[in-house]
């Protein structure tokens, strides 16, 4: 048996290729490198869903096609009315997502499906916002591209193209990422031939936990416990002798660089030009070189990220709610790859209870505990 699955091989994927050893990474056999420098979030969406990049044309319908799709339904809306507006943001996603199931009603193509899920979550994060500040809700804009549009339903003003480049940056990089918690969950509730909307909507759930999805918040309240770069080394040593996880670092497949961590430190240190940047790189660099060094352990993609979103003005409680913007691509095209060579993943496990125990009727029974 393997604790946690490690390094067991669930089946076959065509879509992500992740190098552990070498720290490399590609979707469909594009580098991430490449695809982070050159692609963005229609590009790549719309590779890991049809195993290769479009033509110039195709690219044009998918686009507006997507765009077409960001409106909300006003029963979806409703619903995200209806909450409290300090409810727990993920919450809010996983329960606006299966809303989305119930009005995208039953007559739609499985691709057609995909494209509504992927383009409303990032309405649905928008929309979360604005209800938790009471902000006027702005309808998407079809004539901005994914990442402009969301920056613009966040900000409420049409985003420059250094933090459009950014975003699609962001977006590209946590598109997919092989059998990761969330995705395998996906990939799970498919195997019942369960809707699409479920698959996500478990998915969400997954990645709601610290030790998947919801580290990147954790890393900017730690970059503030820390206060200054000088305190980085007690404060790490402190954490470690201590036993805990510090989070933002470790990964079940790199076993040194994880490739995404590396390039969105690349973008972080070209925008940091603020003192108060300057000062949380330097921490953020600090308590990565001390990781290292202490436990061979290097930042994953959770530990930059939070650096770069709140550059582009994304609080903090938006953090995982933008991870699960950008992993969505990435849900769908397994979930579609699940239906078209499926077997229900049903594992063992290695039993470890009790055996051939004889059941006491109740009136024979102590008044204590009978174990
Ligand atoms: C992502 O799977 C994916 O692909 C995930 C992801 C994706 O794109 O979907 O890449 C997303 O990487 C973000 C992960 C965000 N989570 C965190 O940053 C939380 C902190 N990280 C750890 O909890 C941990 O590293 C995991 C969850 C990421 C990986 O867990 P593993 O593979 O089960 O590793 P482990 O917990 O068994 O740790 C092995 C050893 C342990 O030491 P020992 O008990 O053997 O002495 O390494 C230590 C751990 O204590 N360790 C850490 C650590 N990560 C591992 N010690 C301190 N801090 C850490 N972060």
């Amino acid at each position: 048996m393997s604790k946690g699955l490690e390094d067991v091989v669930a089946g076959p994927s065509a879509i992500t290729f992740i190098d552990g050893a070498r720290g490399r990474l590609s979707y469909r056999g594009y580098d991430i490198g490449d695809l982070a420098a050159r692609s963005n979030y229609e590009e790549v969406a719309y590779l890991l869903w049809n195993e290769g990049l479009p033509s110039p044309g195709e690219f044009e319908s998918f686009v507006k096609d997507l765009g077409s799709r960001r409106p909300l339904p006003a029963g979806v809306r409703l619903s995200l009315d209806s909450l409290s507006r300090d409810c727990d943001t993920m919450d809010a996603v996983e329960m606006a997502v299966a809303a989305l199931g119930i009005y995208d009603g039953p007559y739609m193509s499985m691709v057609d499906r995909a494209a509504s899920i992927a383009s409303k979550v990032g309405s649905i994060v928008a929309y979360i916002h604005q209800h938790k500040h009471l902000l006027p809700h702005l309808e998407p804009r079809k004539d901005l591209g994914f990442a402009a549009n969301l920056l613009y339903m966040l900000n409420g003003e049409e985003p420059d193209e250094d933090s459009v480049r950014l975003m699609d940056v962001l977006l590209v990089l946590h598109a997919d990422h092989e059998l990761n918690a969330s995705t395998f969950t996906a990939r799970v509730v498919a195997s019942t031939l369960s809707d699409m909307y479920s698959c996500v909507t478990a998915a969400v759930a997954a990645l709601k936990g610290p030790l998947h999805g919801g580290a990147n918040e954790e890393v900017v309240a730690m970059v503030e416990e820390v206060r200054s770069p000088d305190r980085v080394e007690p404060y790490l040593l402190d954490k470690l002798a201590r036993k805990e996880k510090v989070m933002g670092f470790g990964h079940r497949i790199y076993k040194g660089n994880d490739p995404r961590a590396v390039i969105i430190r690349g973008f972080a240190g070209e925008i940091a030009r603020t003192e108060e940047q300057r000062k949380n790189l330097a921490i953020l660099d600090g308590l990565a070189a001390a990781m290292i060094r202490e436990r061979g352990i290097y930042p994953n993609l959770d530990f930059y990220s939070g650096f770069v979103l709140h550059h582009l003005g994304i609080p903090t409680y938006l953090f995982t709610p933008i991870f699960a913007v950008g992993r969505t691509p990435g849900w769908l095209a397994h979930v579609m790859e699940q239906y078209s060579n499926n077997r229900i993943i049903r594992p063992l496990a290695e039993y470890v209870g009790p055996r051939e125990t004889t059941y006491v009727p109740m009136d024979e029974r102590h008044r204590g505990s009978t174990r």
